[in-house]
């Protein structure tokens, strides 16, 4: 099914992003990527991104993990993708189902975006132990993939691996 908030291709994208054009699409993992964190039981999650843009100098995106076995509905994510005006520089704004709202900003070199936590709040019941900060890394790979890493630190945690996952395009 189509998305229905994906864009027009008759519209043209807006200049503001077109260092980013290599993201836009839908990608989906090619094998089940891995998460890991010290406090937790290491396991498997598939996942579908989409990217998209409506004209506006802005990406809109959605992240949709799942049970690498059963497929259930899992971590979800969803913003939005600027860039400041003449410089290299990327902003990511994100809410998460988890309760996390989060402005991750970093610079974009060749297709590669290194992204960290400018700022981090979460609904007053989020569950236990608090994320203090995240660092994500998207690359796309020499053969087409696309790739992503993501650490966070919690509480209890130093800065640690959460996520490593690779996509192909599904269209
Ligand atoms: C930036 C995105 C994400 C953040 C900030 C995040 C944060 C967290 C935190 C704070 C924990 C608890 C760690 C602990 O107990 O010490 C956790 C656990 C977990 N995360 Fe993530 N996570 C993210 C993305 C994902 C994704 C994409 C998946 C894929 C399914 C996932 C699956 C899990 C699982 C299975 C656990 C262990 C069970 C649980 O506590 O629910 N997470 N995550």
């Amino acid at each position: 099914m189509a998305c229905p908030f994906s864009h027009n291709a008759s519209v043209e994208l807006n200049p503001a992003i077109l260092s980013l054009e290599w993201l836009l699409g839908a990608w989906e993992s090619d094998r089940p990527g891995e998460g890991t964190f010290p406090s937790i039981k290491p396991f498997h999650y598939t996942e579908k991104l989409h990217f998209s843009h409506v004209g506006q100098p802005v990406i809109n995106f959605m992240f949709n993990a799942f049970h690498a076995e059963s497929n259930k509905p899992m971590h979800r994510e969803c913003g939005f993708i600027r860039m400041q005006q003449g410089t290299n520089r990327v902003a990511f704004i994100i809410a998460q189902n988890s309760g996390l709202v989060e402005i991750e900003e970093g610079e974009l070199t060749g297709q590669q975006l290194n992204l960290q936590t400018h700022k981090l709040d979460r609904i007053s019941f989020a569950k236990e132990p608090h994320v203090k900060q995240i660092c994500r890394v998207f690359k796309l790979l020499p053969d087409g993939r696309l790739e992503q890493t993501v650490s966070m630190a919690t509480d209890n945690q130093p800065l640690t691996q959460h996520l490593h996952i690779t996509y192909h395009r599904s269209s």
